[in-house]
């Protein structure tokens, strides 16, 4: 990288992190000016507490608001634009997501089509967005999105089968509110799929060529956490291990909202089109293979990604300290208990040509990939991934 041309960073999202921020929610509505929120949430959600945690804030702070708790995992463009009918019927001026991606990323489409209009299908790609969404605060309850301070949002129209999505700096939340108590309860294989998704965003973000020295920072921070709170996190559910991962997760967040994600999350993306399987799971078993794919395309950063994950590295050439880098993920999923082949996991081998078509139309980003690949690559990736 060179220290000498110009780099630009977008950091707009104001970020609450720990224990009992959520409590925060109300006042940081009231800050934005928002006189009746929209609380989008998810149907698992509704079942817990954690809603009304959020309502109870907004009650205390004197702000109106009605629940929208029809989010589906992978939200579709109707459920979209059936939130967008209920936050114009009910008056609302402003939104709060209360989730994991799928209801943040909804949020972020009822918020853009309320204020844009049209059709959601207008809206995908880069910087279609026009106007800027009603003030959105976010708050995670996985550890693993970031989309909490990221500019994408995912919307799947269920009729193609593809995954789109949207990118615009319009889309960035203007507050976060990172609250790990939130994660208390959320079921050890969430922590451990949702954990890998960072990782992914983390890894896809450090060896991105549109990577940066700022980006970099977030991102190699990122991996050291998860190196060290993934495990426990898992295994015991402390709220120490858990912050470590709920930090890690915005940290991935901030460094690949500017830097797009690559060929894991492309591949993915194609996977839970057609099959499902849930977002991390896919990433976590998809990220071993293509980082093998990958390391002839940047072994200097491969390699470091190896020490951030604990691996001594020292004396070893880059190629070998990479190759170590593929291990320790690789043992990291295996030990959260991530299954191993896509077919485990229940992804059919005869969806593997329309998934390589879906992958390499996929917006996410696989020209930003260390190494260019070619649609027969991609289907080598998938075939490897199935069988293992
Ligand atoms: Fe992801």
């Amino acid at each position: 990288m060179d220290i000498s041309k110009t780099y630009a960073l977008h950091l707009p999202t104001r970020i609450l992190f720990g224990i009992g921020t959520a409590q925060q929610a109300g006042a940081e509505a009231v800050r934005l000016g928002v006189s009746h929120a929209l609380v989008v949430t998810d149907g698992g959600l509704v079942q817990t507490e954690i809603p009304g945690l959020v309502t109870k804030a907004l009650d205390a702070s004197g702000v109106k608001w009605t629940l929208f708790g029809d989010v589906e995992p992978n939200p579709s463009i109707e459920t979209v634009m059936k939130g967008v009918g209920v936050y114009a019927r009910q008056g609302c001026d402003g939104l709060i997501a209360v989730g994991g991606g799928s209801p943040m990323d909804a949020a972020k489409a009822i918020g853009f089509v309320a204020t844009n209009g049209g059709d959601i299908r207008d809206y995908f790609g880069a910087d279609k967005i026009k106007k800027p969404l009603p003030p959105l605060v976010a708050i995670p309850t996985t550890c693993g999105t970031g989309s909490e301070v990221t500019q994408f949002a995912v919307v799947t129209d269920t009729e193609k089968r593809v995954k789109m999505g949207i990118g615009s700096p319009h889309n960035i939340p203007k507050v976060a509110i990172v609250d790990p108590s939130l994660l208390a309860k959320l079921p050890s294989k969430m922590v451990a799929s949702t954990g890998m998704d960072a990782l992914c965003h983390a890894i896809e973000s450090y060896t991105s060529q549109a990577g940066q020295f700022l980006t970099e920072a977030f991102s190699l921070r990122a991996i050291e956490l998860i190196a060290r709170h993934l495990r426990p996190a898992v295994a015991n559910g402390n709220l120490v291990d858990l912050s470590g991962m709920a930090m890690a997760s915005t940290l991935a967040g901030l460094g690949f909202n500017n830097t797009r994600t690559t060929l894991v999350h492309a591949m993915s993306h194609a996977v839970t089109a057609h099959a499902q399987v849930p977002h991390g799971v896919a990433n976590a078993i998809l990220v071993r293979y293509v980082m093998e794919f990958n390391l002839i395309g940047d072994p200097d950063k491969h390699g470091d990604i190896a020490a951030a994950l604990g691996e001594d590295t020292d004396g070893l050439s880059p190629m070998e300290a990479g190759r170590l880098a593929v291990d320790a993920v690789r043992d990291l999923a295996d030990d959260v208990g991530i299954p191993r082949t896509l077919r485990d996991a229940g992804v059919s081998d005869t969806l593997v040509e329309a998934m390589a078509d879906g992958a390499m139309k996929s917006t996410t980003g696989t020209g930003l990939n260390p190494r260019r690949p070619t649609r027969q690559d991609v289907v080598a990736l998938y075939r490897k991934a199935l069988a293992g």
